[in-house]
């Protein structure tokens, strides 16, 4: 294999864009720049960043700030449970008797907002640790550079990618490393029309040897399922199971279903949202994941056994037998039904 750690180093060297946060070695302002750029363009991201970070300097004043007051620096830029999310990101910090973001993936990863790519990102730039971080710009440029043959549409991909950039990670330049992904997939290694002449990988590049740009990254077309990832709940209130009717249209329609909802990336996240929608509970588990394959619709799901202290309103309580002979759950939740099934 072809590494191209220096080639990808000495360009961002030479021709990184200058961004504001990249003037700092500031752990608190990079944490900040990469939560407003997961679902904003650099462009937009620049004037919010600037401001943020002055009327917001650390993770003290993170914790302090008022709501309102930090969802109006956040106003225009959209998914505002970005900037709630670092809000309480900041409060565990400080609850877990520190004043800075921690440095392992480990501690990152159990940070409201932050996920694998979020925590690499953190890890190489601001800590200098070289970890892998792969976004779109990953795959498209390591995509085409070796023709990977693997649709980054499938859940195998990730790991198939990241063998290779952590083949390719660089010891010395961690921060640059991961930062040349962004830039020159931005500025040459673009989906349409990229600029490959210009390009510093182009000796080494097999799309462009081949002129095969055009089908790399490769995203399986003919199977194109929608991917949805989900979060099912065991509610349990005296050994009773909460489910419910869904609507009369669409997927499963007017069928009894497990509660589930968008998939939170970890228990944290699902512990605050309960906190938010002030359901009462004693005690979550994580109880595994379960994939189910519709006919346009892929569902991953993960699942979680909460005992309540209270019932919830608006849910249909149901104990075993009720279950197995007067409601019929569709196989999807299986895998959650059986858990309970056993178990109760
Ligand atoms: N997108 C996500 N993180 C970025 C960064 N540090 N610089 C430029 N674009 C980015």
């Amino acid at each position: 294999m072809k590494i191209i750690t220096k080639d990808l180093v000495n360009w961002y060297q030479l021709n990184k864009r200058n961004l504001p946060w990249r003037n700092t070695n500031d752990p608190y302002a990079i944490w900040i720049s990469e939560i407003m750029l997961q679902q904003t363009r650099v462009e937009a991201v620049i004037n919010y960043y600037n401001r943020f970070i002055k009327e917001i300097p650390d993770i003290k004043s993170l914790a302090h700030i008022k709501e309102d007051a930090l969802l109006k620096l956040w106003e225009g830029l959209g998914y505002y449970s970005r900037a709630r999310n670092l809000q309480k990101a900041a409060r565990k910090i400080l609850g877990d008797g520190k004043n800075t973001l921690p440095n392992t993936k480990e501690e990152l990863l159990k940070l409201p907002g932050i996920g694998a790519y979020s925590a690499g990102a953190i890890l190489s730039i601001a800590y200098k640790i070289p970890t892998i971080a792969i976004d779109g710009n990953v795959y498209r440029v390591i995509g085409r550079v070796y023709e990977i043959d693997t649709p980054i549409n499938k859940p195998s991909a990730y790991k198939v990618y990241a063998s290779i950039v952590e083949k390719n990670l660089s010891k010395e330049y961690p921060s640059e490393f991961t930062q040349s992904f962004m830039d020159l997939g931005s500025l040459i290694c673009t989906p349409k029309n990229p600029d490959c002449k210009n390009c510093p990988l182009n000796k080494k590049c097999l799309s462009y040897k081949m002129k095969t740009q055009d089908l790399y990254p490769v995203k399986d077309k003919k199977n194109e399922k929608k991917i949805e990832e989900r979060s099912v709940f065991l509610f349990v209130y005296q050994n009773k199971l909460a489910i419910r009717k869904r609507k009369e249209t669409g997927l499963l329609a007017s069928l009894y279903e497990l509660p589930n909802s968008k998939e939170y990336n970890s228990l944290i996240d699902v512990e605050n949202a309960f906190l938010d929608q002030q359901i009462n509970y004693q005690s979550i588990m994580e109880i595994g994941e379960a994939k189910h394959v519709f006919s346009h619709i892929i569902w991953y799901m993960k699942g979680y056994l909460v005992f309540l202290k209270e019932p919830l309103k608006d849910f249909i309580w149901v104990d075993k037998k009720d279950l197995e002979k007067n409601y019929s759950i569709p196989s999807a939740f299986s895998y959650y039904i059986n858990y309970y099934l056993k178990n109760f």
